[in-house]
C-alpha cells in the first residue's frame, strides 16, 4: 500500500460538524456588524512581501520568522497573508481611499498564515474575523469598535468577556518611552538571549513579546507606556475609558499589552478567554492612525481588531445555530426511489428551513429507520443542529396508493395519509 498523505503541519480540515459552527459564527458576525453599517471586504490571500514588511514591521516576530514567503515564477516575492489589516489598507489605497465617503466600515473573515510552533489553539493556517473602521479620529471610534465587538461576543454567549486595554505613546513620546525602556533593561542585558538583545537595540517595545522567562522579571519594573503619553493622547485614553464605562464594555488596564505588530498608535486591546490557555488571546486590536499614510494614502485615522476564529469556536459552549427539523425519507427499495425523489422535493418546498435527507441505500425501511432513530436519540451525531426528527416511509403500498407514512421519532407515533395532505400535516414542523 502507498503511504497515506497527511495535512501539512499546523493545518486542519473542517468537516461539516465543525465547518457548520464556523459558518454559524460568521452569520452572527454578518448580522451584528451589518447592524452597525459594516460591509464585508475580501482581499487576496497572498500579497507582495513588501506590504507586510512595511506595515506589520521588519522587526516583529511575524515578519522576522513567521511568514510563508516565496518567489513566484517571475521571481516576485509574495507572502501568504499573516493578517488582514495590511491587505485591507492596501486595497483601499489602491482603489482611491481619498475619494471614498468616510467613515469606512469594513469586516472580513478568512485564512491567515503564520509559521509558528503548532499547539492547542495555535495553527499555521488559522481563520480570523476582523473589523476595520477608518476615518474616525476620536475615542468615539475606538468605543464604537469595542462596543460592537462586545455585542458580537455577547451574541455568541461570551457574557463574561473583559477587554485588557493600554495606550501606546506616539511620535516623540514613543521615542522617549523606547529610550527609557532601553535604559531600564540595559543593566540586565547579560541575562537576555540573542533575540531579546536584538529587540533591545532595534525595537525595544518588542521586548514585551519575549517568551523568555528570564526577560519577564526584568520587564516587571519597566517604565509604563501610560506615563509617557502626551496631553492629547492622555485625553484620548481617558475619554475612551469613560465611553467604555457608559457603553457597558468591561475592561481593565495593563501596561504589558503592546501587541506584536508595529502599526499601532494609542489604543491597543486584547480579550482572553478563560476557556483557552492563558497564553492564547481570543482577539487583539487597536488604533493605527499612521498606516494608511505609510502605505501611500492620505492621513487617515483607523481602528480595528481581529478575532482568532478557531479559538473562538473552540471556546464556545453554546450553539448559536437555529435548530432545524430533520426529515428522513426512506424508500423501501429501488422501485420507490422515483416516488421518494418527488416526495423529498415536495417536503423541501413545504419546509424550507428543514433538512430533508433521502435514503438511497435500498436497504429497506428497517435499516433506514435505524439511522433516523440513532439521530433522534443523539442529535449531536448529525452535523447540523437538529430539532424534531421525522421519518417518511415509502413502500409499495404508499407508492401505489399515492400516500405517505410518517413517523415522529420523538413520540414514536406513526400515521399513513394521502400525499396531498402533506401541506397541512407538516404545517408548523419547521423546527
Ligand atoms: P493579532 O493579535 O496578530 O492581530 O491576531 C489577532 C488574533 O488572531 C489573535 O488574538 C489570535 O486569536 C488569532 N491568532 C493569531 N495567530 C494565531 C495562530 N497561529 N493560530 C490561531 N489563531 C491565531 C492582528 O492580526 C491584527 N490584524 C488585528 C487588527 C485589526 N488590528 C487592527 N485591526
Amino acid at each position: 500500500m502507498k503511504a497515506r498523505l497527511k495535512a501539512a503541519k499546523g493545518t486542519h480540515d473542517l468537516f461539516p460538524a465543525d465547518a457548520e459552527k464556523f459558518a454559524a459564527v460568521e452569520t452572527v458576525a454578518r448580522r451584528v456588524f451589518g447592524s452597525f453599517g459594516y460591509g464585508e471586504i475580501r482581499t487576496p490571500t497572498f500579497e507582495s512581501t513588501e506590504l507586510f514588511a512595511r506595515s506589520v514591521g521588519e522587526t516583529t516576530d511575524i515578519v522576522h520568522k513567521e511568514m510563508y514567503t516565496f518567489p513566484d515564477r517571475k521571481g516576485r516575492s509574495l507572502t501568504l497573508r499573516p493578517e488582514n489589516t495590511a491587505g485591507v489598507v492596501r486595497a483601499l489605497v489602491e482603489k482611491g481611499i481619498q475619494e471614498m465617503p468616510r467613515p469606512l466600515r469594513l469586516w472580513y473573515t478568512g485564512s491567515q498564515f503564520r509559521y509558528e510552533q503548532p499547539q492547542a489553539g495555535r495553527y499555521r493556517e488559522f481563520r480570523q474575523i476582523g473589523v476595520e473602521l477608518l476615518g474616525v479620529p476620536g475615542p468615539v471610534g475606538d468605543a464604537e469598535v469595542l462596543g460592537m465587538l462586545f455585542a458580537f461576543l455577547h451574541a455568541l454567549g461570551f457574557t463574561d468577556a473583559v477587554a485588557t486595554i493600554n495606550c501606546i505613546p506616539r511620535g516623540p513620546a514613543r521615542a522617549a518611552f523606547s529610550k527609557a525602556l532601553q535604559d531600564h533593561v540595559r543593566p540586565h542585558a547579560a541575562r537576555l538571549g540573542a533575540e531579546d538583545l536584538k529587540r533591545l537595540e532595534e525595537n525595544p517595545l518588542r521586548l514585551f513579546d519575549s517568551k523568555d522567562p528570564e526577560a519577564r522579571p526584568i520587564l516587571e519594573g519597566a517604565p509604563k507606556t501610560l506615563d509617557f503619553l502626551d496631553e492629547a493622547s492622555r485625553a484620548h485614553h481617558e475619554a475612551l475609558k469613560e465611553l467604555l464605562v457608559q457603553g457597558g464594555v468591561r475592561f481593565r488596564e495593563s501596561a504589558a499589552i503592546v501587541r506584536g505588530i508595529d502599526y499601532y498608535t494609542l489604543t491597543v486591546f486584547e480579550v482572553a478567554s478563560e476557556r483557552l490557555g492563558a497564553q492564547n488571546a481570543l482577539l487583539g486590536g487597536g488604533r493605527y492612525d499612521e498606516l494608511v499614510g505609510e502605505l501611500g494614502g492620505p492621513p487617515t485615522p483607523a481602528v480595528g481588531f481581529a478575532i482568532g476564529e478557531d479559538r473562538l469556536v473552540e471556546a464556545m459552549t453554546g450553539d448559536v445555530r437555529e435548530p432545524r427539523s430533520l426529515v428522513f425519507v426512506i424508500p423501501d427499495g429501488p422501485d420507490e426511489f422515483v416516488y421518494a425523489l418527488g416526495v423529498s422535493n415536495e417536503i423541501r418546498g413545504l419546509l424550507p428551513e428543514a433538512i430533508v435527507e433521502s435514503d438511497y441505500s435500498g436497504r429497506g425501511i428497517g435499516k433506514g429507520l435505524g439511522r433516523a432513530g440513532q439521530i433522534a436519540r443523539d442529535p449531536a451525531l448529525h452535523p447540523f443542529r437538529v430539532g424534531a426528527v421525522h421519518a417518511v416511509l415509502l413502500g409499495s403500498r404508499e407508492r401505489e396508493g399515492d400516500t405517505v407514512t410518517m413517523k415522529d421519532l420523538t413520540s414514536g407515533t406513526q400515521e399513513t395519509f394521502p400525499r396531498r395532505e402533506l401541506p397541512e400535516r407538516l404545517a408548523g414542523r419547521e423546527r
